[in-house]
Protein backbone atom coordinates (compact mmCIF):
# COMPACT_ATOMS: atom_id res chain seq x y z
CA UNK A 1 0.00 0.00 0.00
CA UNK A 2 1.39 3.15 -0.97
CA UNK A 3 2.04 5.98 1.64
CA UNK A 4 -0.67 7.98 0.96
CA UNK A 5 -3.06 4.96 0.66
CA UNK A 6 -2.23 4.38 4.60
CA UNK A 7 -2.67 7.38 5.56
CA UNK A 8 -6.41 7.80 3.93
CA UNK A 9 -7.19 4.69 5.19
CA UNK A 10 -5.57 5.67 9.18
CA UNK A 11 -7.75 9.04 9.05
CA UNK A 12 -11.17 8.53 11.25
CA UNK A 13 -13.52 11.02 12.40
CA UNK A 14 -12.37 10.82 16.04
CA UNK A 15 -14.86 11.60 18.84
CA UNK A 16 -12.56 11.36 21.76
CA UNK A 17 -9.19 12.92 22.14
CA UNK A 18 -7.07 12.70 25.06
CA UNK A 19 -7.00 16.62 25.62
CA UNK A 20 -3.47 17.12 24.85
CA UNK A 21 -2.06 20.39 23.05
CA UNK A 22 -0.61 19.65 19.44
CA UNK A 23 2.95 20.70 19.07
CA UNK A 24 2.51 24.21 17.32
CA UNK A 25 5.17 23.29 14.64
CA UNK A 26 3.19 20.03 13.53
CA UNK A 27 -0.14 22.65 13.35
CA UNK A 28 1.56 25.21 11.94
CA UNK A 29 3.32 22.90 9.28
CA UNK A 30 -0.26 21.30 8.67
CA UNK A 31 -1.75 24.47 7.53
CA UNK A 32 0.46 25.19 5.36
CA UNK A 33 -0.06 22.07 3.55
CA UNK A 34 -3.29 22.58 3.58
CA UNK A 35 -2.50 26.11 2.08
CA UNK A 36 -1.01 24.62 -0.93
CA UNK A 37 -4.60 22.97 -1.36
CA UNK A 38 -6.06 23.95 -5.03
CA UNK A 39 -8.49 26.59 -5.00
CA UNK A 40 -10.60 28.07 -8.01
CA UNK A 41 -8.86 30.66 -9.73
CA UNK A 42 -5.94 30.25 -6.90
CA UNK A 43 -8.02 32.70 -5.46
CA UNK A 44 -7.53 31.09 -1.21
CA UNK A 45 -10.97 31.66 -0.42
CA UNK A 46 -9.98 29.67 2.90
CA UNK A 47 -9.32 31.81 6.33
CA UNK A 48 -8.05 29.14 9.13
CA UNK A 49 -9.13 30.34 12.84
CA UNK A 50 -6.41 28.63 15.47
CA UNK A 51 -8.21 28.77 18.75
CA UNK A 52 -5.40 29.21 21.54
CA UNK A 53 -7.28 31.87 23.65
CA UNK A 54 -8.48 29.98 26.64
CA UNK A 55 -11.79 31.58 26.89
CA UNK A 56 -12.59 31.40 23.24
CA UNK A 57 -12.30 27.60 23.57
CA UNK A 58 -14.68 27.33 26.36
CA UNK A 59 -17.07 29.56 24.19
CA UNK A 60 -15.88 27.52 20.90
CA UNK A 61 -16.91 24.26 22.72
CA UNK A 62 -20.03 25.49 24.22
CA UNK A 63 -21.18 26.75 20.11
CA UNK A 64 -20.42 23.10 19.23
CA UNK A 65 -22.80 21.74 21.63
CA UNK A 66 -20.18 20.62 23.82
CA UNK A 67 -19.74 17.75 21.76
CA UNK A 68 -16.90 15.37 22.82
CA UNK A 69 -14.31 15.74 19.56
CA UNK A 70 -14.87 19.57 20.72
CA UNK A 71 -14.54 19.18 24.19
CA UNK A 72 -11.43 16.62 24.19
CA UNK A 73 -9.75 17.68 21.60
CA UNK A 74 -5.96 19.36 22.27
CA UNK A 75 -6.63 21.67 19.34
CA UNK A 76 -9.47 23.47 17.42
CA UNK A 77 -9.43 25.11 14.25
CA UNK A 78 -12.22 26.86 12.68
CA UNK A 79 -11.86 26.47 8.67
CA UNK A 80 -13.58 29.47 6.97
CA UNK A 81 -14.83 30.49 3.64
CA UNK A 82 -14.77 34.08 2.48
CA UNK A 83 -16.55 35.18 -0.55
CA UNK A 84 -15.57 38.78 -0.54
CA UNK A 85 -11.66 38.61 0.12
CA UNK A 86 -10.65 37.44 -2.93
CA UNK A 87 -9.55 40.87 -4.84
CA UNK A 88 -6.82 41.04 -2.25
CA UNK A 89 -5.56 37.63 -3.42
CA UNK A 90 -6.04 38.66 -7.19
CA UNK A 91 -4.02 41.41 -6.54
CA UNK A 92 -1.19 39.53 -5.00
CA UNK A 93 -1.08 37.37 -7.79
CA UNK A 94 -1.19 39.84 -10.40
CA UNK A 95 2.13 41.50 -8.94
CA UNK A 96 4.07 38.15 -8.53
CA UNK A 97 3.32 37.65 -12.43
CA UNK A 98 4.40 41.24 -13.23
CA UNK A 99 7.29 41.56 -11.01
CA UNK A 100 7.99 37.25 -12.41
CA UNK A 101 7.47 38.82 -15.95
CA UNK A 102 10.28 41.84 -15.18
CA UNK A 103 12.61 39.44 -13.99
CA UNK A 104 12.16 37.65 -17.25
CA UNK A 105 10.55 35.12 -16.83
CA UNK A 106 7.69 33.59 -19.43
CA UNK A 107 4.75 34.64 -18.00
CA UNK A 108 1.77 34.29 -20.64
CA UNK A 109 -0.27 37.29 -21.87
CA UNK A 110 -3.73 35.44 -20.72
CA UNK A 111 -2.59 35.16 -17.38
CA UNK A 112 -1.76 38.88 -16.70
CA UNK A 113 -5.09 39.78 -18.51
CA UNK A 114 -7.48 37.20 -16.49
CA UNK A 115 -5.92 38.88 -13.26
CA UNK A 116 -5.99 41.84 -14.37
CA UNK A 117 -9.57 42.19 -15.84
CA UNK A 118 -11.21 39.50 -16.83
CA UNK A 119 -11.27 37.64 -13.11
CA UNK A 120 -13.09 40.77 -11.91
CA UNK A 121 -15.92 40.22 -14.11
CA UNK A 122 -15.98 36.97 -13.34
CA UNK A 123 -16.40 36.86 -9.87
CA UNK A 124 -17.99 40.02 -9.29
CA UNK A 125 -21.84 39.88 -8.50
CA UNK A 126 -24.55 42.15 -7.34
CA UNK A 127 -25.84 44.09 -10.20
CA UNK A 128 -23.38 42.86 -12.54
CA UNK A 129 -24.80 39.23 -11.29
CA UNK A 130 -27.68 40.43 -12.68
CA UNK A 131 -26.39 41.53 -16.03
CA UNK A 132 -23.85 38.20 -16.47
CA UNK A 133 -27.08 35.94 -15.64
CA UNK A 134 -28.72 37.86 -18.73
CA UNK A 135 -25.69 37.35 -20.68
CA UNK A 136 -24.99 33.84 -19.83
CA UNK A 137 -28.40 32.73 -20.68
CA UNK A 138 -28.38 33.89 -24.05
CA UNK A 139 -24.92 33.30 -24.85
CA UNK A 140 -25.80 29.87 -23.52
CA UNK A 141 -28.28 29.66 -26.55
CA UNK A 142 -25.39 29.51 -28.60
CA UNK A 143 -23.97 26.51 -27.21
CA UNK A 144 -21.95 25.84 -23.66
CA UNK A 145 -21.27 28.73 -21.08
CA UNK A 146 -20.56 29.61 -17.75
CA UNK A 147 -23.81 29.80 -15.29
CA UNK A 148 -22.12 31.38 -12.34
CA UNK A 149 -21.16 32.92 -10.15
CA UNK A 150 -24.04 35.51 -10.70
CA UNK A 151 -25.41 36.16 -6.92
CA UNK A 152 -23.70 35.40 -3.57
CA UNK A 153 -25.21 31.63 -3.08
CA UNK A 154 -23.13 31.06 -6.06
CA UNK A 155 -20.26 32.75 -4.53
CA UNK A 156 -20.89 30.88 -1.08
CA UNK A 157 -20.64 27.72 -2.98
CA UNK A 158 -17.48 28.86 -4.72
CA UNK A 159 -15.60 29.40 -1.80
CA UNK A 160 -16.58 26.87 0.28
CA UNK A 161 -15.44 24.15 -2.85
CA UNK A 162 -12.11 25.31 -2.35
CA UNK A 163 -12.08 25.72 1.40
CA UNK A 164 -13.00 21.96 1.79
CA UNK A 165 -10.36 20.49 -0.74
CA UNK A 166 -8.31 22.34 2.25
CA UNK A 167 -9.93 20.75 5.00
CA UNK A 168 -9.29 17.43 3.82
CA UNK A 169 -5.62 18.38 2.94
CA UNK A 170 -5.73 19.52 6.69
CA UNK A 171 -6.96 16.76 7.84
CA UNK A 172 -4.34 13.93 6.21
CA UNK A 173 -1.70 16.50 6.73
CA UNK A 174 -2.71 16.05 10.29
CA UNK A 175 -2.68 12.47 10.34
CA UNK A 176 0.68 12.28 8.58
CA UNK A 177 2.05 13.23 11.19
CA UNK A 178 0.28 11.17 13.58
CA UNK A 179 -2.53 12.87 14.88
CA UNK A 180 -5.85 12.46 14.53
CA UNK A 181 -8.96 14.92 13.38
CA UNK A 182 -12.61 15.14 13.73
CA UNK A 183 -14.66 17.65 11.14
CA UNK A 184 -17.43 19.16 12.60
CA UNK A 185 -20.56 20.94 11.44
CA UNK A 186 -22.62 20.27 14.66
CA UNK A 187 -21.97 23.81 15.55
CA UNK A 188 -24.38 27.20 16.05
CA UNK A 189 -23.00 29.16 12.58
CA UNK A 190 -24.84 32.13 14.53
CA UNK A 191 -22.70 32.66 17.71
CA UNK A 192 -19.73 31.18 16.11
CA UNK A 193 -19.51 34.15 13.60
CA UNK A 194 -19.99 36.48 16.33
CA UNK A 195 -17.65 34.61 18.77
CA UNK A 196 -14.96 34.92 16.50
CA UNK A 197 -15.97 38.16 14.87
CA UNK A 198 -16.22 36.89 11.58
CA UNK A 199 -16.89 39.54 9.04
CA UNK A 200 -20.16 39.46 6.97
CA UNK A 201 -18.57 37.55 3.97
CA UNK A 202 -17.33 34.45 5.93
CA UNK A 203 -19.27 31.12 6.17
CA UNK A 204 -17.86 29.02 8.23
CA UNK A 205 -17.32 25.12 6.63
CA UNK A 206 -16.37 23.09 9.66
CA UNK A 207 -14.40 23.32 13.36
CA UNK A 208 -11.99 20.80 13.07
CA UNK A 209 -10.63 18.98 16.29
CA UNK A 210 -7.29 17.64 16.40
CA UNK A 211 -5.07 15.54 18.82
CA UNK A 212 -4.42 12.04 19.44
CA UNK A 213 -7.36 9.41 19.85
CA UNK A 214 -7.85 7.66 22.94
CA UNK A 215 -6.74 4.33 23.13
CA UNK A 216 -9.92 3.32 24.29
CA UNK A 217 -12.01 5.50 22.10
CA UNK A 218 -14.80 3.67 20.68
CA UNK A 219 -15.35 4.13 17.03
CA UNK A 220 -17.82 2.06 14.30
CA UNK A 221 -15.78 0.03 11.76
CA UNK A 222 -15.81 2.12 8.67
CA UNK A 223 -18.89 1.94 6.86
CA UNK A 224 -19.39 2.98 3.36
CA UNK A 225 -22.03 2.18 0.78
CA UNK A 226 -22.03 -0.14 -2.61
CA UNK A 227 -19.53 1.21 -4.81
CA UNK A 228 -21.64 1.14 -7.59
CA UNK A 229 -23.89 3.71 -6.01
CA UNK A 230 -21.16 6.22 -6.46
CA UNK A 231 -18.99 5.32 -9.48
CA UNK A 232 -20.47 6.06 -12.83
CA UNK A 233 -18.92 4.99 -16.13
CA UNK A 234 -20.30 7.02 -18.51
C1 LIG B 1 -18.70 18.35 6.81
C2 LIG B 1 -18.63 17.31 7.90
C3 LIG B 1 -19.26 17.55 9.10
C4 LIG B 1 -19.18 16.64 10.15
N1 LIG B 1 -19.71 16.96 11.37
C5 LIG B 1 -19.51 16.12 12.41
C6 LIG B 1 -19.89 16.51 13.72
O1 LIG B 1 -20.41 17.59 13.96
N2 LIG B 1 -19.65 15.66 14.74
C7 LIG B 1 -19.05 14.45 14.55
O2 LIG B 1 -18.85 13.72 15.53
N3 LIG B 1 -18.66 14.06 13.32
C8 LIG B 1 -18.85 14.86 12.25
N4 LIG B 1 -18.41 14.52 11.00
C9 LIG B 1 -17.73 13.23 10.82
C10 LIG B 1 -18.57 12.24 10.01
O3 LIG B 1 -19.60 11.71 10.81
C11 LIG B 1 -17.61 11.15 9.50
O4 LIG B 1 -16.73 11.74 8.58
C12 LIG B 1 -18.35 10.00 8.83
O5 LIG B 1 -19.14 9.31 9.75
C13 LIG B 1 -17.38 9.01 8.18
O6 LIG B 1 -16.47 8.51 9.14
P1 LIG B 1 -14.89 8.66 8.97
O7 LIG B 1 -14.59 10.14 8.86
O8 LIG B 1 -14.31 8.07 10.22
O9 LIG B 1 -14.48 7.93 7.73
C14 LIG B 1 -18.50 15.40 9.95
C15 LIG B 1 -17.90 15.16 8.72
C16 LIG B 1 -17.94 16.11 7.71
C17 LIG B 1 -17.23 15.84 6.43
Amino acid sequence: MSEFAQIVEKRRSVRLFDGQPVPEGVVQRCIDLAMKSASSSNLQPWEFHWVRTPEIRTQLVKVCFSQPAANTAGELIVCVARTRAWDRVRLHTLQQLQKMKAEGLSVPDAALGYYSDLIKKLYSVGWLGLLKRAYFFFKGLQGPTMRAPVNEKDMEIWAIKSTSLACQTLMLAFQAEGYDTCPMEGFDPKRLHKLLKLPRDAYTVMVLGVGKARPNATLLPRIRADRDWFVKIV
